[in-house]
């Protein structure tokens, strides 16, 4: 499809979208982006989302970019499941770049998603510098880490469980979503998934392996690790490229590492890791697994702060009056925080902040996977008392490290 050129000096403006405008969504989507999308994708995009959620901006009544929201339970902190809205697909066209398009389609959206109720918004970012503006603090880290299996040595204290086995697609599909749907329900950042996602990763297109081979399964009773196989020809080094490992309990962990290490004939291994993962520390070899990237993956922003703030669990007491400043959606206070056996109350209050912070920094520091101290050291949190920071530090801290369960 083609659309006729507006000019590039009318205004935008926003609209929700109808089922007609879906080509246009993607088309604009395919060029911000620069990727072809295949049929698997447009068909997961439009089961995720309803064309009600999608937000258009227009010029002389053309798209010229898009927005819009999904929903899903994400797991905080403690393990209570949140409704929340997952902000994807957002891009504006190239001849309609810096003039408030984006602005105006997510302050239209940010509309639409507090009149649902749900107290967070999450998206993954293409570039750190976009978000924050809108409330939105970088949630998870996640490390790119890669190592040379041939000198994986397990320290003698380190468990070999076993009980890993290699499994087929068939199979997998009809095991894996069970192991995640446990899994998410432990880990904060985690999301349930949709059957429609599943069917996009079963599909497993060819266009988005980047030349290496169809998905391989290995199954544990409690965990799961999905890889391809790259390289290995034209004097490349084989290597196994590990998509998703999912362990629920830390015997399930360990199995799934000891079997990828055992995959002879190929030389590294790449996966992710979040940066509390305990494999380096279960090799002989300290060094051995490099990280050679870190991402910042799942964005967050806190909707409703009282709503947030008591669905998680702390680590210790806390009573504090904290000023959250959020500009974009003008919704900002001054709140009573009160953390008493890990359960918090959090009511508006007139008295005088002890602890000032943005939005942003809020999200950053929701789900444990930030600290108090490290955005205190930034000059992004600052209190009179150096002990309100150390105190928000502690409680802020989680049982398990913050991960996104899947990209959206
Ligand atoms: C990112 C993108 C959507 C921005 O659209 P836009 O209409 O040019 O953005 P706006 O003019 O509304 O800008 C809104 C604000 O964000 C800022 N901004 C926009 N793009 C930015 C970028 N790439 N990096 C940093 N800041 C950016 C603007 O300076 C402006 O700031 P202000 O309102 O505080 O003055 C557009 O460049 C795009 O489609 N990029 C390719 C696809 C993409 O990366 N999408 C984001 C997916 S997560």
């Amino acid at each position: 499809m083609s659309t006729p050129a507006p000019t590039v000096r009318t205004a935008v403006d926003v609209r929700t979208a109808t089922d007609s405008d879906w080509p246009a969504v993607e088309l604009i989507d395919s060029v911000g982006f620069g990727y072809h999308p295949v049929e698997a994708d447009l068909t997961l995009a439009r089961t995720l989302t309803r064309t009600e959620d999608v937000v258009l901006a227009t010029a002389e009544d053309v798209p010229v970019g898009v927005a819009m929201d999904l929903g899903f339970d994400l797991t905080v902190p403690g393990g209570a499941q949140l409704p929340t809205r997952g902000v994807t697909w957002v891009s504006v066209v190239p001849t309609h770049r810096r003039r408030g398009a984006l602005r105006a389609l997510l302050t239209e959206l940010h509309t639409k998603i507090a009149a649902t109720g749900a107290p967070l918004a999450a998206l993954t970012a293409s570039e750190a510098g976009i978000y924050g503006r809108f409330g939105y603090g970088p949630a998870t880290v996640l490390d790119t880490v890669r190592f040379d299996r041939r000198f994986a040595r397990f320290r003698d204290s380190t468990p070999d469980p076993g009980g890993v086995f290699i499994a087929d697609a068939k199979s997998a599909a009809e095991r894996l979503p069970g192991i995640y749907d446990r899994w998410r329900r432990l880990v904060p950042g985690a999301q349930s998934r949709p059957q429609a996602h599943w069917d996009h990763t079963f599909a497993d297109p060819e266009a988005h392996r980047e030349g290496a081979s169809a998905l391989f399964f290995l199954v544990h009773p409690d965990g799961y690790a999905t890889f391809r196989r790259a390289g290995g020809s034209g004097g490349k080094e084989a290597a196994t490229v590990v998509d998703e490992l999912v362990a629920v309990t830390p015997d399930a962990h360990i199995a799934l590492w000891r079997a990828l290490c055992g995959l002879d004939l190929t030389v590294t291994i790449e996966a992710h890791l979040h940066a509390d993962d305990p494999l380096r520390l279960q090799l002989t070899d300290y060094r051995l697994v490099r990280t050679t990237g870190r991402a910042d993956d799942l964005w967050l922003r806190i909707m409703d702060v009282p709503a947030a703030l008591e669905a998680r669990t702390y680590a210790a007491d806390l009573e504090t009056v904290i000023e959250i400043r959020d500009p974009f959606l003008d919704a900002g206070g001054t709140y009573a925080l009160t953390v008493r056996d890990g359960r918090a109350q959090c009511r508006r209050t007139d008295a005088t902040a002890r602890v000032s912070t943005d939005i942003d920094v809020l999200g950053s520091l929701y789900l444990g996977g930030h600290r108090a101290r490290t955005f205190a050291a930034a000059n992004r949190l600052s209190a009179a008392d150096p002990a309100e920071v150390a105190a928000l530090d502690i409680a802020f801290g989680a049982e398990r490290p913050a991960v996104l369960g899947w990209g959206f």
